[in-house]
């Protein structure tokens, strides 16, 4: 057999950047659990044993009635729990900045179908109060009927919902004969910010299906759907292979879901990322001229300072603009982002921002 050598790297591993937790590559962990599946063979589609035992990961994490069904990215899950909520006719009322409707190149529409009802929102949260702004028209056959609500969280702008925020959007949405999909790509981040256990703010709160993210937070690839209420959510398994999520090879999903889930592993990678992402917020409060114009409550940092200087920024390190517009920039930690890439973005900030002066 023969290996990869160091000369057919073609990347440099000491380069580090701030744009998305998607660039951090995979948690050693995670590797390692794909190596244990990979020998001898395993049935395909789903009927292997990580797959099957997987049920037992999720059920200890979101209660016994959970279901989880392992897809291969976030769009993807988005995709399939959406159409397990709404018929044809269906709408879904989501945050004007959701990742569904910025983010997914029309996927919700395009592949499922689905008509978005969106909402402005200050800071990427719906409240029930803001989900009244579309929740109407039931009967009414001239409009896409709303019937169900998706929230993200953590939030596409770094906030978080509290298990109390949750529940009263669910039971907002039940009262009016609407499901909730919860966008949990950052779940992990929302946990172990929050400090509380998955199901206070998904299960216990009323969520109905839930896109669990693995990527962002070590895995090679892979989101799991979790059905939360079967009793109302069905026929994934049809809809996911149908939206071309079902994984063939699906022992070597499943397997890195049990690796991050079992233990702590999903919680030291997204605590990690979040204290990073609350270093470099403090480390650059005290730069005149850069203001951290959002709460930092997960792995995202957004802020304002003069364009030149962002542009000047982005020839050292990779981050993208939020906000055209306004200049307003999105800094990213992930799980392996060091105290030493902090410091050294911060002195970057620093040293660009005094160029300017
Ligand atoms: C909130 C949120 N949802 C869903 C996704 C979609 O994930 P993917 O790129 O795997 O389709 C992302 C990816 O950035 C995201 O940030």
């Amino acid at each position: 057999m023969t290996h990869p050598t160091d000369a057919q790297r073609r990347h440099d591993p000491a380069v580090r950047g701030f744009a998305s937790d998607n660039y951090a590559g995979v948690h050693p962990e995670i590797l390692a659990a794909i190596a244990l599946a990979n020998d001898g063979h395993q049935v395909a589609y789903g009927e292997d044993q990580y797959t099957e035992h997987l049920q037992d990961v999720f059920r200890a994490h979101f209660g016994p009635q959970a279901e989880a069904y392992p897809v291969f990215n976030g769009t993807g899950a988005n995709v399939v729990s959406l159409q397990a909520l709404l018929p044809r006719w269906g709408a879904v009322i989501a945050a004007g900045s959701a990742h569904i409707n910025v983010d997914e190149c029309g996927a919700p529409e395009k592949v499922a179908g689905i008509k978005l009802l969106t909402i402005p929102t200050e800071d990427g949260k719906l409240s029930p109060e803001l989900i009244d702004q579309q929740a109407w028209g039931w009967g009414d056959e001239h409009r896409a009927q709303p019937l169900a609500v998706s929230i993200t969280q953590s939030t596409e702008l770094g906030t978080l919902y509290t298990p109390e925020e949750v529940r009263a959007i669910c039971e907002h949405a039940h009262e009016r004969g609407m499901l909730v999909h919860m966008d949990g790509s950052r779940l992990a981040n929302a946990a172990a910010s929050l400090g509380r256990p998955f199901r206070e703010f998904t299960t216990d709160a009323g969520v109905d299906v839930l896109s669990f993210g693995g990527t962002k937070n070590g895995l090679l690839f892979g989101e799991v759907v979790v059905v939360l209420n079967p009793e109302k959510v069905r026929n994934i398994k049809y809809l996911r292979k149908m939206s071309m999520q079902l994984a063939s090879k699906m022992r070597f999903v499943s397997v890195q879901f049990e690796a991050l889930l079992t233990g702590d592993l999903w919680l030291r990678n997204a605590g990690h990322a979040n204290a990073m992402a609350t270093r470099l917020a403090e480390a650059v409060r005290g730069i005149d001229g850069v203001t951290i114009v959002r709460p930092v409550q997960a792995n995202a940092v957004f802020a304002l300072l003069p364009r030149e200087v962002s542009e000047r920024l982005q020839k050292r390190y990779r981050f993208y603009f939020w906000d055209e517009h306004t200049g307003e920039v999105r800094w990213m930690a992930a799980f392996d982002t060091t105290e030493a890439d902090i410091d050294a973005f911060a002195e970057a900030i620093k040293e660009e921002m005094g160029r300017t002066a």
